[in-house]
């Protein structure tokens, strides 16, 4: 076990917030900024670990609230974690389990000590509590874990916007007191506060008062327009704190993974690249392209020449358009594709920020992402 969490910043942009760093956690060394792909249940669907080393990710992200109730922290605390689980070595990260309830499970209620919510699996009453959330990520292992906040859709207004956001730092400090392996495993806060300029401030603010290795920004990328998006992005990483690592959460559509890395943030996350697959989307510089579309059943090419992974090395977009709609394993093969996509194109905006071209960087990403506007 190294350092609990190192930032170094080799790079950063002059014109646009972005940097470059190496982020040194207690499983391996990450490059930021980064994408982290989605393996909810502790297992990434349709593709294996050693694929995933292959592709240079060595930072996942999972889920306490599926893992907490399936297979329960007793059975991770046993068998010495997730890590061990799944067979997986390098760093992972967990999601406090909140958003998921409140986006996923329809009879979820939220009071001060916690959210209560109707088992999906037996119908029970639970209450993920502040400490229960950091009681099963302990028994994860990840190393960094997300506080359990209080998260309200994007799109609502009013005063219960302001009391998720004060509750958020409150239970920030009961997971700070529950957390039994400090020196192990990172707890970053997250920021909160809707799409409030005021709130978004008041929350960094309580945040910077408690001591921690990085930050999030929760609570958007849920319907708000791009310009709140944008400007809520903006206003979060002007507030926060350089020589810190900013996780911006749920957000992995490549034209947002671009421009919120010139607003300074370094860590990202979304279901997208991989969901998209197992409905036969692949990931293209210029959106997306489904294979399940008759168009490409006589296309021989791969789904993109300038990609190196396995999928795109063998197959055509023509064999791919015949087993999308026959064989499983076609979402397999999509799967490293998109995950493929994502790597390879956090690699091109890092080594861009390093070169010192970030700017001209974005502005071919746009021309070939939206090729009709000017
Ligand atoms: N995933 C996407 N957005 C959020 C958020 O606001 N909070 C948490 N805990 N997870 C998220
Ligand atoms: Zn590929």
């Amino acid at each position: 076990m190294g350092p609990t969490l190192v930032f170094k910043i080799l790079a950063e942009c002059p014109v646009t917030k972005a940097r470059v760093a190496k982020m040194t956690l207690p499983h391996t060394v990450v490059d930021t900024p980064v994408f982290m792909p989605v393996g909810t249940q502790g297992t990434m669907k349709g593709i294996l670990v050693d694929q995933l080393y292959d592709l240079d990710c060595n930072l996942i992200l999972a889920n306490t609230y599926h893992l907490g109730m399936r297979p329960g922290a007793e059975l991770l605390q046993k068998c010495g974690g997730l890590h061990n689980l799944m067979g997986w070595s390098k760093a992972l990260l967990t999601d406090s389990g909140g958003f998921q309830m409140v986006s996923l499970v329809e009879l979820s209620e939220v009071c001060e000590d916690g959210v209560k919510f109707r088992s999906p699996y037996d119908g029970k009453e639970i209450m993920l509590t502040p400490e229960k959330s950091i009681e099963i990520q302990n028994a994860i292992g990840a190393d960094i874990m997300m506080q359990l906040d209080d998260v309200v859709s994007s799109t609502v207004i009013g005063p219960r916007v302001e009391e998720a956001m004060h509750r958020t730092y409150r239970w920030l400090d009961r997971c700070l007191a529950a957390n039994k392996k400090p020196d192990k495993q990172n707890l970053f806060p997250i920021v909160q506060g809707g799409l409030n300029p005021e709130l978004r401030k008041q929350c960094v603010e309580e945040l910077l008062k408690r001591e921690v290795n990085g930050y999030a920004i929760g609570g958007l990328s849920g319907g708000e327009s791009k310009e709140d998006f944008w400007k809520m992005v903006h206003l979060s990483t002007d507030y926060l704190p350089k020589n810190k690592p900013r996780y911006l959460m749920g957000v992995g559509v490549a034209t947002d993974l671009v421009v919120c890395s010139a607003l300074g943030c370094d860590m990202f996350d979304c279901v997208f690249p991989t969901r998209t697959a197992r409905f036969g989307c692949a990931l293209v510089d210029s959106g997306q392209i489904s294979l399940k579309n008759a168009q490409y059943a006589k296309d021989f090419r791969p789904i993109d020449e300038n990609c190196h992974c396995s999928t795109c090395k063998t197959y055509t977009r023509a064999y791919l358009h015949r087993v999308a709609t026959i064989e499983a394993v076609s979402s397999s093969l999509l799967t490293v594709h998109n995950i493929a996509y994502q790597m390879r194109l956090m690699k091109r905006i890092r080594t861009a920020i390093i070169e010192g071209v970030f700017p001209e960087y974005i502005h071919e990403f746009l021309k070939k992402m939206y090729p009709n506007k000017e």
